[in-house]
């Protein structure tokens, strides 16, 4: 099973000035591999996730789940997402937050399955605060807990450890590694982090919208 982009193209028009973001990106994330996806600010990198996610649209090239299913229709189960900007519910606590994908998923047990997801990533104690009342960092963690929460084929994050210190970032990488990949799902993050570069099977580097050796 992979999630994959084909020579991909994305451009954005701002009034008359044409920003190529993505120029013929090509790129494959196996189950059970975690590939870290490097690149300057502005190199394309979240606009690369957003193709995959389903969440722009390419001008051309093409993005697949599987081989088949368009990824953005794909379930929460199939390919989660930790977005830059976390996009948390802030009606609702942190246990619930994480709860939510679980529940629409129908799995047994959604509060149990996010308070331990949760716990997994520090975070236990925190489970009935509202994001308003926890740092930007653990904030962040929930986040990736609302994606993990249903043990996702595909994990899509975009610099899910960029709020969390050396020590956290290690936790949450050795965390991804050693429980989620090694269950099968294959994980994506862009990041600038030593810390995820260390940890990854494979570096993929994004300059100016194309894919660079080295
Ligand atoms: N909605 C948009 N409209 C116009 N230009 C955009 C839009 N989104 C991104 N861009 C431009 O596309 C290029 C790639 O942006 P992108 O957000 O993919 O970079 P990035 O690698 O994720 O950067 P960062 O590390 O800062 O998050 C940049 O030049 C950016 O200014
Ligand atoms: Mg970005």
């Amino acid at each position: 099973m992979t999630l994959s982009a084909t020579d991909v193209h994305k451009t954005y028009r701002r009034g008359r000035e044409q920003v190529h973001a993505l120029r013929g990106v090509t790129l494959e994330v196996q189950r059970g591999e975690v590939v870290a996806l490097l690149g300057r600010s502005g190199s394309g990198k979240t606009t690369l996730l957003n193709c995959l996610l389903g969440w722009e649209t390419p001008d051309s090239g093409s993005v697949r789940v599987s081989g088949a299913a368009d990824p953005g229709r794909a379930p929460w189960a199939t390919v989660a997402v930790v977005p830059q900007r976390f996009g948390l519910l802030d009606e609702l606590s942190l246990a619930d937050n994480v709860a939510l994908p679980a529940r629409l998923a129908a799995t047994a047990d959604p509060r149990g399955a996010a308070l331990r997801t949760l716990e997994t990533l520090r975070l236990g104690p925190l489970a009935g605060r509202m994001p308003d009342e926890v740092s930007l960092g653990e904030q962040q963690r929930t986040a990736l807990a609302r994606a993990l929460v249903v043990r996702p084929d595909f994990l899509v994050a975009d610099e899910p450890t960029g709020r969390l210190d050396e020590e956290l970032s290690t936790h949450v990488l050795t965390t991804l590694r050693e429980v989620y990949a090694a269950e099968g799902t294959g994980v994506l993050i862009a990041s600038h982090d030593p810390v995820v570069v260390a940890a990854a099977d494979r570096v993929v580097r994004l300059s100016d919208g194309r894919v660079v050796d080295g």
